[in-house]
């Protein structure tokens, strides 16, 4: 079995970027600048955002956060997504989710310009996806899809199954394997039989956030297995793959924590950079 290394995938990632910004900055004697804006005190949000802007300083991105406190109104944060809109010097805006009840999240998502939008989660850049035109990816699918194709080049007539079918991952990731002609099925909490489904598979993607849904018998031998679950129990973090169990059959899996995560943030610089690159352009 391939114990998938998202650390070490990431770190190369990264050393690529940092060359890249590198010759951006001979080229055009500027950097991409990244913008994360920050809303409440949420803890894991906090990790997230610092581990963001730890890595972009690390490949020489101009990285700025915003912070605001939970009760910041939804016309304050609209207005600053405005400001950073018409900043030159601002290649790239994410605001970190979930946000506080009383904003508007399709709202916020929608005001960011969509050449900024380093999440892919504007309208625009979701349709780009689908369309097959360029256009920011959401990071975890992209870092997810990386990491598929170092295992397995070619999965032209391959079966894939998502897990979950959210926005940020299942949906996205499910368009970037279309494109790769994999036969592609959306699976959630509706689905009929979910283990039939996954026996399947010759790709599975779980991101869902049940902690060890995919057991072993429901992995078929040698199939290539990517977990995106982030589930606290009292043993700590575990994903939504029962790992174990799938080690046994699978032929490659990512393991929770050091799988996706590190791969999430390496795309965000690269999306960053992308950005740039086509304003430059
Ligand atoms: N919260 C958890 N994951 C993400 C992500 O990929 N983007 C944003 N904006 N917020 C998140």
């Amino acid at each position: 079995m391939i114990l998938i290394d998202g650390k070490k995938e990431a770190a190369e990632l990264r050393g690529k970027l940092k060359k890249e910004v590198l010759a951006l900055k001979e080229k055009y004697n500027k950097v991409p600048g990244l913008t994360v804006i920050l809303i409440g005190d949420m803890t894991p949000s906090q990790i997230y955002v610092r581990n963001k802007e730890k890595s972009a300083n690390e490949i020489g991105l101009n990285s700025e956060v915003i912070r605001y406190p939970e009760t910041v109104d939804e016309k304050t944060v609209l207005q600053k997504i405005n400001e950073l809109n018409n900043d030159d010097s601002v290649s790239g805006i994410l605001v970190q989710l979930p946000l506080p009840k009383h904003i508007n999240k399709q709202k916020v998502i929608e005001s960011i310009s969509h050449e900024k939008d380093v999440d892919g989660l504007h309208p625009m850049n979701v349709g780009n996806l689908s369309s097959g035109y360029q256009g920011s990816i959401p990071c975890t699918p992209l870092g997810c899809y990386l990491l598929i194709k170092k295992i397995e080049p070619n999965l032209t007539g391959k079966k894939a199954v998502m897990i979950g079918r959210s926005n940020l991952n299942g949906k996205a990731m499910a368009q970037l394997l279309l494109q790769e002609d994999c036969t592609v099925t959306i699976t959630h909490s509706k689905t009929k039989d979910l283990k039939s489904e996954c026996l399947a598979a010759d790709v599975i993607v779980a991101a869902v956030g049940i902690k060890q849904l995919v057991k072993g018998d429901w992995v078929k031998k040698d199939a290539i297995v990517i977990d995106v679950g982030i589930n606290k129990t009292d043993k700590g973090i575990v994903g939504d793959v029962a790992f174990d169990e799938v080690s046994k059959v699978a032929k490659a899996l990512t393991p929770v924590p050091g799988g996706v995560g590190p791969m999430t943030i390496a795309c965000l610089l690269k999306n960053t950079i992308e950005c740039f690159k086509r304003k430059m352009n």
